[in-house]
């Protein structure tokens, strides 16, 4: 039995899609534990690129179970699109893919509502994906929600009702100008209801709990990143729920003392899509080659990801909170063909030098302080060793591991299942 929990380090996609996937041959079960459509998580592999965003990455697997866990919020009309895109790849959904009935549904008026909130903020804006992630999870705390489970009671229709009539009181409330047809939008939802129908619904916790006590292997995958937790992410621009590790006990119901590693996913560098503090954002030369290079456009709303640094403050401050026993080093060959490359090692704060991120970290109140150390030319996208990796590399990669005190157990080369270096 065992149970280990992958989650992002930085400002999400750091490339947990691509590691749940090449992981999951080693485990019996793949559970999500937190966010919903705002993920975008990507896997590739035999010449195919997919993009999935609710349903965990184990779905291309053979042998295993994918949980939907009670912690992540289902947009029914995603949801259909995401089983509709996999219709070609004949999977038994019906048997591999399982879903809490405690997890919280988003409706269409939470997407309004996400709109009418960020509209109304203005500049002020947090940057969402308007996947309604916000209303929804306000809903839950508030006592408020309706979840996959209660499709199941006979005044699903009235609650619905309810609750949707209350949020377009809501979205009145906030004076903007936002256009939409709710009729239309609810014929999709109640049509996308039926299908969510068609997949087994169940009592998670129990169902993992079980699991557990048969020697089943269960791998949590984490959506976004710490830096985006609602708690110790860049609050207020930070998604709402938590990303962190806790995030899986409290959204699969699995005890703490169970989880045995915890993997840390982080990019050779720093990336960040919507608003929000982001001390090493590079606006020149190198920030702009590693967008290119990297590809940094966002898997789910397309916007052009921000681009900076590594920054160790930070990383250490998300592997503490996590404790994270294992990293995963991913996209090292967007680095390549830099001559000299800057990791962030300490924050000048208000004109002192500190170690750790403190509660403000916006431009006026922190400088990152760099050190600079060698690049590599080589291409890397082809090797498959980690013998093989240019010797500065190797000197990056052990800079770091001395600077957080964790190893670095894989070094992903590339954005295919078969272009990842286990050291
Ligand atoms: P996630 O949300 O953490 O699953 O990450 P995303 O899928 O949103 O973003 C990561 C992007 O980087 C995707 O387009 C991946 O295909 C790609 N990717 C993952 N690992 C690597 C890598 O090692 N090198 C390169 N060049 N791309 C990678
Ligand atoms: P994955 O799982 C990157 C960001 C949004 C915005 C903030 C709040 O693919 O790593 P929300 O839609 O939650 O209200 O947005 O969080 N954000 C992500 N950024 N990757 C993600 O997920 C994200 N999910 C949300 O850009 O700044
Ligand atoms: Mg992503």
């Amino acid at each position: 039995m065992t149970v280990d929990l992958l989650l992002g380090l930085q400002w999400g996609d750091e490339g947990k899609g691509k590691i749940v996937d090449v992981l999951t041959s080693q485990y019996d079960i793949i559970a999500r534990f937190q966010g919903g459509p705002n993920a975008g998580h990507t896997l590739e592999f035999d010449g195919i690129k997919h993009v999935l965003r609710t349903i965990p990455s184990g779905i291309f697997h053979q042998n295993n179970i994918n949980i939907i866990g009670n912690g992540v919020v289902i947009d029914p009309v995603v949801f259909k699109s995401e089983i509709d895109g996999l219709a070609k790849f004949n999977l038994d959904l019906q048997s591999k893919l399982i879903i809490s009935r405690k997890a919280h549904l988003i409706l269409p008026t939470h997407r309004l509502l996400d709109a009418a909130s960020e509209t109304a903020k203005g500049k002020a804006k947090i940057g969402s994906t308007l996947k309604g992630i916000g209303p929804t999870y306000m809903d839950k705390t508030g006592r408020n929600g309706l979840r996959v489970g209660d499709i199941e009671l006979a005044d699903f229709k009235e609650r619905y009702r309810a609750l949707a009539d209350k949020h377009e009181a809501m979205i009145a409330f906030y004076d903007v100008n936002i256009q939409y047809n709710l009729p239309e939008l609810e014929k999709e939802f109640f049509e996308a209801i039926e299908d969510l129908k068609k997949l087994s619904f169940i009592d998670s916790e129990e169902y993992l709990a079980q699991a557990q006590k048969k020697g089943k292997s269960i791998l949590c995958e984490g959506a976004q990143g710490s830096l985006l937790d609602v708690d110790f992410g860049t609050y207020p621009f930070v998604t709402s729920s938590n990303t962190t590790a806790a995030g899986a006990c409290t959204g699969l119901g699995i005890a703490p003392n169970k989880i045995k590693e915890v993997y840390g996913i982080f990019k050779a560098y720093t990336t960040r899509v919507g608003s929000g503090p982001f001390p090493t954002e590079d606006f020149g030369a190198a920030g702009d080659m590693m967008a290119k290079t990297g590809n940094e456009f966002g898997s789910v709303t397309g916007r052009k990801r921000r681009c900076g640094w590594l920054d160790l403050v930070a990383l250490k401050y998300a592997i503490q909170i996590n404790g994270v026993t294992q990293l995963m080093m991913m996209k090292a060959d967007v680095l390549s063909g830099f001559d000299t490359l800057k990791v962030c090692t300490a924050y000048n704060y208000k004109g002192e030098v500190i170690h750790h991120l403190p509660y403000n970290i916006e431009e006026e109140n922190v400088t990152p302080i760099y050190t600079e150390l060698r690049g590599w030319q080589a291409d890397l996208t082809g090797m498959t060793s980690y013998d093989s990796l240019p010797l500065a590399l190797k000197d990056y990669i052990e800079f770091i591991e001395r600077a957080v005190g964790v190893p670095i157990k894989i070094v992903s080369v590339g954005p295919d299942r078969k272009q990842t270096i286990m050291k």
